[in-house]
């Protein structure tokens, strides 16, 4: 199956207010807020779709004016495509809009019993600073986590001459 990551455009707002509803159990964005987060000027929706065009993946990155720190703000993948580098292909493509915003860090919370995206995180250089707790609507704690965004430099062109 192919996979391809895009911007997400208003269009998608009910795809992803049905990917939440598959991916989350609690504290989920409601359309309107979606909507908005689509539209923001301060924020970068990628969203991943498959062979058809359905959307499988999201993830919204978050900026503020003045600092070098953006924020994973929501990060997801359908649960019927997970397991096949989807999600580490969507963090990583995140982390590079970020970088192209000129962030220097991305900062995010998760949930303290999340062993797979804490797990994901933590394998992609992502270190545990915060504990939160009671942060989620259900009481569960989060693990406030960040990385520093290291430049990657692109290879120059080679010579033709
Ligand atoms: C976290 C999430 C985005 C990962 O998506 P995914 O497409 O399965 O991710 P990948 O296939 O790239 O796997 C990422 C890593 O997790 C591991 N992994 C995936 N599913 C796993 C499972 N069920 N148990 C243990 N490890 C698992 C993979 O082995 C992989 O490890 P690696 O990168 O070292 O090889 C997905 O599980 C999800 O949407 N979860 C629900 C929403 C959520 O928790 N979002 C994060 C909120 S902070």
């Amino acid at each position: 199956m192919t996979r391809v990551l895009r911007p997400g455009q208003p269009a998608d707002c009910d795809a992803l207010y049905q990917l939440e509803e598959r991916c989350f159990e609690g504290d989920r964005f409601s359309r309107r807020q979606l909507a908005h987060l689509l539209t923001r000027a301060n924020a970068v929706t990628l969203v991943a779709v498959d062979d058809d065009s359905r959307v499988i993946g999201y993830g919204t990155l978050l900026f503020r004016r003045n600092s070098v720190t953006a924020r994973l703000y929501s990060f997801c993948v359908d649960p019927d495509a997970r397991g096949g580098g989807l999600g580490r292909a969507l963090l990583e493509a995140l982390e590079q809009a970020a970088r192209q915003r000129g962030s220097q860090r991305l900062a995010l919370e998760v949930r303290a019993d999340n062993r797979v995206a804490m797990g994901l995180y933590r394998r992609t250089g992502y270190v545990a600073h915060r504990w939160l707790d009671d942060y989620y609507a259900d009481g569960c704690a989060a693990w406030r986590m960040d990385k520093r965004l290291e430049f990657v430099e692109t290879p120059p062109a080679a010579a033709n001459h």
